[in-house]
C-alpha cells in the first residue's frame, strides 16, 4: 500500500510504500475511497496525543471498501462499502454492553491508537461491532465526514445538547465540526447563532442555516454579545478546543443551558468560568464521537438531505498532497473541510 508517514512529531510527512495490511482475527481490511483532513489530525502530527507512537500515519475520518476480512467477522464482506466511527468500541465492556462504544474501555481509534485512513488501506478493529454499511444514497465524500466530525456534532447537539426545536444554539468555531453543528441545529428547527473569527468560515456557517452571525475578534465580550443577540442560548458549543471559547461558550448560556465540550484541548485541565455553571446551574458535557449503533441515524439524515456534510468541502485533494496540506492547518488558512478523494 501506499501511505503518508510521519516518523516524529511536527516532523515532515513522506507518501511511501509500506506492506500491505492482513486482517488480525476479527478485523477487517478497506480500501480507503475518501478520508477527510479533522484538526484531531493535526493535533495528533504535532504531537498533543498521547495515544500516538511514531512512526506515524492518520487519517479517522473514512470510507472504505473491504477488500480482506479476517478470522471471525460475519457482519462484513469483500466488496462491502462501510465506514466506521472513530472511536471503535469493542463490543464487550461495560461502556460497550450499555450501548456507549465512543467511551468504550479498549478502545481502537485507526488513525491515532493505529495506523490510520492516510493511506491506500487500513485495517478496521473489532469490525462486526464498528462497521456501518453506508447507503447507496450517501457519496464517499459525505460518509467519510460522518466517520468523525459530523457524528461528533450529531452527539453534541442531538444526544448530549438534547436541543429541541424553538431554542437557540450557539456554535463557537465554524470549522468542520462547528458546520455540522450549525446544520443539525438548522435540521431540529432551533435558532442558531455562529460565531468565529474568520468571515469566509462565518460565510459557509450561513450556507448550511446559521440564522445570526457574530465575528468573535470585533469583541471582548463574547458571551455578553451572545446574550445580547439572543436573550443567552439553551445550548452551546465548543467546537474550537481552547480556553478562551470553552469561556465565551459557558458566558453566552441561559440559566440552566446546557455548554457542551467538543474542542480537543493540548492539556489536560481548563480554567473555566465555574462560578456561573453554579449560579446558573448550567450543565457542561464532554463528548468524545458516536457510537456505531448510532451513526446509521446519521447517515439516514444525510441520506434524505436534512444534512449535506458535502456543502462545506472546500478542496478536494489526493494522498500526494496530505505531507503539505496537514502541516498547513497551524494556519487556519482553508475554511470548510478537505477531503482526499484520489489515492
Ligand atoms: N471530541 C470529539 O469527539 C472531537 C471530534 C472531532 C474533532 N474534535 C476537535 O474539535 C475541534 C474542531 O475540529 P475541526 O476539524 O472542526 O477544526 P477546524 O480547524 O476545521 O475549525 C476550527 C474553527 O475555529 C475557528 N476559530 C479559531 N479561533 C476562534 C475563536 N477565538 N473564536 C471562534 N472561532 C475560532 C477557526 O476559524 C475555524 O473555523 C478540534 O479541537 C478537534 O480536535 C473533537
Ligand atoms: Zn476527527
Ligand atoms: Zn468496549
Amino acid at each position: 500500500m501506499r501511505a503518508a508517514v510521519y516518523e516524529r512529531f511536527d516532523g515532515p510527512l513522506t507518501v511511501v510504500d509500506a506492506p500491505d495490511p492482513s486482517p488480525a482475527p476479527g478485523e477487517a481490511v478497506v480500501e480507503v475511497l475518501a478520508v477527510g483532513l479533522c484538526r484531531s489530525d493535526y493535533h495528533g502530527w504535532h504531537g498533543t496525543d498521547p495515544d500516538i507512537v511514531c512512526p506515524h500515519v492518520g487519517g479517522h475520518e473514512f470510507v472504505g471498501r473491504v477488500v480482506a476480512v479476517g478470522a471471525g467477522v460475519q457482519r462484513v464482506a469483500i466488496g462491502d462499502r462501510i465506514m466506521v466511527p472513530f472511536v471503535c468500541g469493542c463490543g464487550e465492556c461495560e461502556p460497550c454492553r450499555l450501548g456507549q462504544h465512543q467511551v468504550c474501555r479498549r478502545q481502537e481509534q485507526p488513525g491515532f491508537t493505529r495506523w490510520g485512513a492516510f493511506a491506500t488501506h487500513t485495517t478496521i478493529p473489532y469490525a462486526d461491532v464498528n462497521s456501518v454499511h453506508v447507503p447507496e444514497a450517501v457519496s464517499d465524500e459525505a460518509a467519510a465526514l460522518v466517520g468523525c466530525r459530523v457524528s461528533t456534532a450529531y452527539r453534541g447537539v442531538v444526544e448530549q445538547g438534547r436541543l429541541q426545536a424553538g431554542e437557540t444554539l450557539v456554535v463557537h468555531g465554524c470549522g468542520g465540526v462547528g458546520l455540522a453543528a450549525v446544520a443539525f441545529g438548522r435540521a431540529l428547527g432551533a435558532q442558531v447563532l455562529a460565531v468565529d473569527i474568520n468571515r469566509a468560515a462565518l460565510e459557509l456557517a450561513a450556507h448550511v442555516g446559521a440564522d445570526l452571525l457574530l465575528d468573535a475578534s470585533t469583541t471582548d465580550d463574547v458571551g455578553g454579545a451572545v446574550v445580547d443577540l439572543t436573550g443567552g442560548a439553551h445550548v452551546s458549543v465548543e467546537c474550537l478546543g481552547s480556553a478562551v471559547t470553552a469561556t465565551n461558550s459557558i458566558l453566552s448560556l441561559r440559566p440552566l443551558g446546557r455548554h457542551v465540550q467538543i474542542g480537543l484541548f493540548p492539556a489536560a485541565t481548563a480554567d473555566f468560568p465555574i462560578s456561573r455553571v453554579i449560579r446558573d446551574e448550567l450543565e457542561v458535557r464532554g463528548v468524545h464521537g458516536l457510537s456505531a449503533s448510532r451513526i446509521p441515524e446519521v447517515l439516514a439524515m444525510v441520506a434524505d438531505g436534512r444534512i449535506d456534510p458535502t456543502a462545506v468541502i472546500h478542496q478536494r485533494l489526493s494522498l500526494a498532497d496530505i505531507p503539505d496540506a496537514l502541516p498547513a492547518m497551524a494556519r487556519f488558512a482553508a475554511p470548510g473541510v478537505s477531503v482526499v478523494t484520489r489515492f
